[in-house]
């Protein structure tokens, strides 16, 4: 069978560190609230230079890079963003062009905080019914940009960055790797908890985010929990096969809430919402690419991958490295 198979991994972050009491100078919050509420210590944001296309590009070329890809053989990039550089052309036409990929397939697709799970279904969709032969998939977010700077109750939660994987449509046994199976959701319903209030269309500005976090943060358990157990009853396997799990990296409390739920040890679930916050599509590659480079995921791991957002959207993906 044809499978979408993991070939490398990458991720970029902004040069800019800023901490939990750097923001306590700038609205009225604490370090001790920001981590009791959320676990983030820290996070990236952009700067002059920097931006959804930069961090995007930097991601896809070590994925390329770790893959062994020439650009010229990409055939398809994916890049999940809901803050793109323009409201077009696509971003990942500008990161093609600036890989040297031109020619193939390239697109952006917004499903927020989703994005890479989704980016993930299409490309494993695309890849094995042959439209194209390799695949970079992109989460790639700037949400310093969106965020207001004067809400407490939501600049405290995001950061900036990118992560990336490089796959390959291959020929593998049932037992072999790649994407073994992926579940997408959405439900427009609860759009108003968390939203951007502008767009082109609309008000004809960007806009800011809004969020009702403590009700953001009930559905996401629910959902999360709900789709972890669908993928895994349809892979025929239970959580205890699993040798890794990466969340989407919203809330320390929400990781651990889904966790719990699923009887799935601390140890199995990749966390890296401490250093980065909440970076939206860029989290699970990012966090991904970060447990490739430390030793803790390994060829041959059954890898457990799940986001929510905005939409609202969620999803989860199993994949054998
Ligand atoms: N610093 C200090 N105090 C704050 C801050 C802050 N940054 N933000 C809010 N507060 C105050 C509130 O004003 C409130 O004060 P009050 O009791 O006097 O009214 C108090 O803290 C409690 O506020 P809650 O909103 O009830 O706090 P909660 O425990 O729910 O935590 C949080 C808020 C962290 C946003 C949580 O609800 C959450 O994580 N929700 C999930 C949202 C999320 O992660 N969204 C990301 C996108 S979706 C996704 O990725 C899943």
């Amino acid at each position: 069978m044809i499978r979408a198979v993991l070939r490398g991994t990458g991720s970029a972050l902004p040069k800019q560190v800023v901490t939990n009491a750097d923001l306590a100078g700038k609205v009225d919050t604490s370090d001790e609230w920001i981590v009791e509420r959320t676990g983030i210590r820290q996070r990236y944001i952009a700067g002059e230079g920097e931006s959804t296309s930069t961090l995007a590009t930097d991601a896809a070329r070590a994925a390329m890079e770790a893959a062994g890809f020439e650009p010229g053989s990409v055939d398809l990039i994916v890049l999940a963003t809901a803050t793109p550089d323009n409201t077009f052309p696509a971003t990942a036409t500008k990161v093609q062009h600036a890989l040297g990929c031109n020619g193939g397939i390239a697109f952006d697709l917004a499903a927020v905080c989703t994005g890479f799970l989704y980016a993930l279904g299409v490309a494993d969709s695309m890849l094995r019914t042959g439209m194209a032969k390799r695949a970079l998939v992109i989460g790639a977010e700037t949400f310093s940009r969106i965020v207001d700077w004067e809400d407490r109750t939501t600049c405290v939660l995001f950061g900036d960055g990118a992560g990336a994987f490089a796959l390959e449509a291959v020929e593998v046994a049932e037992d072999g790797p790649g994407v073994l199976a992926t579940r997408l959701h959405a439900d427009g319903e609860h759009g108003p908890l968390l939203y951007v209030d502008g767009g082109p269309s609309t008000t004809q500005t960007v806009g800011k985010l809004r969020m009702k976090g403590r009700e953001v943060f009930r559905h996401a358990v629910v959902n999360l929990s709900e789709v972890l157990l669908e993928v895994l009853e349809g892979a025929g396997i239970s959580a205890a096969d699993l040798d890794w799990v990466v969340p989407h990296q919203a809330n320390a409390r929400i990781l651990d809430a889904t966790a719990r739920k699923l009887d799935l040890p601390a140890e199995k679930i990749i966390k890296t919402v401490d250093q980065h916050a909440n970076t939206s599509a860029a989290s699970v590659p990012l966090a991904f690419d970060i447990a490739v480079k430390d030793g803790r995921i390994k060829p041959g791991d059954l890898v457990m991958l799940e986001g929510m957002g905005g939409g609202f959207t969620w999803g989860a993906s199993l994949l054998r490295v």
